[in-house]
């Protein structure tokens, strides 16, 4: 499958020709200003909670391309109300085959409210399973017991991951995370950001390394075969 990192927590995953854009947040992020939204291309937006950090371009990004945005039922609502009319709404336990594959809304522990305030909802991951491969997006979370069920839905080739501590787990609870869920291949992402979780690479590399694990870190605008 092909990941390509926009920054932060934004990323796509093209999974059966079609393109899976997670978590749009490009223009309020100054690591991405090589990004140009208006060139990427989406047929699903899937969104994790709703912090500004996570759905900050989705309208824009939505309306422009028609992809269907897959979220959970408070942040449907709120966006059915800024006039956007592909939206499927999900919530956590729940799974639903698109064209693509099929997706599960897994627990995230995290908060969810949304940028004007309004009630978010519960956060959420996604195990995406499909014939050309299956991956987990643990969304914005601590490291929680949970996780030990992601395996049981789907056997993972790889996993993307928070690992800028601070907000979420930092990449040591990520190297249990993976544990937990069986898979060695393991994207981070929610890191530098911010100062608050701005992170040692060298370190978090070297960290999974000796635990047997590979932590890639694609550049903001590459792709990778993964
Ligand atoms: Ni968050
Ligand atoms: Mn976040």
């Amino acid at each position: 499958m092909q990941f390509t990192y926009y920054g932060h927590s934004c990323f796509s995953v093209e999974v059966n020709g079609k393109k899976l854009l997670f978590d749009p947040f490009i223009t309020h992020n100054e690591l991405a200003k090589s990004i140009d939204i208006d060139r990427i291309e989406a047929d699903f937006i899937l969104v994790s909670h709703g912090h500004a950090d996570h759905i900050a371009d989705c309208e824009a990004i939505a309306k422009r391309t028609g992809a269907t945005v897959i979220t959970n039922w408070e942040i449907h609502e709120w966006l059915s109300n800024k006039g956007l009319e592909h939206i499927h709404p999900m919530n956590t336990g729940g799974t639903r085959e698109f064209s693509f594959g099929t997706v599960k809304c897994v627990v995230a522990q995290h908060s969810s409210s949304l940028p004007d305030g309004s009630y978010g909802g519960n956060p959420m991951g996604f195990v995406i399973k499909s014939t050309e491969g299956n991956f987990y997006y643990a969304g914005d979370t601590a490291l929680t017991m949970d996780m030990q069920l992601v395996p049981r839905f789907a056997p993972l080739n790889f996993a993307i991951f928070p690992i800028g501590d601070n907000f979420t787990m930092g990449y040591e609870d990520a190297i249990r995370a993976a544990h937990m869920v069986s898979c060695q291949q393991v994207i981070g992402v929610h890191y530098d950001t911010f100062g608050y979780i701005k992170i040692d690479h060298g370190k978090a590399t070297e960290a999974f390394t000796k635990n047997g694990l590979t932590l890639h870190l694609p550049a903001i605008g590459s792709t990778i075969n993964i």
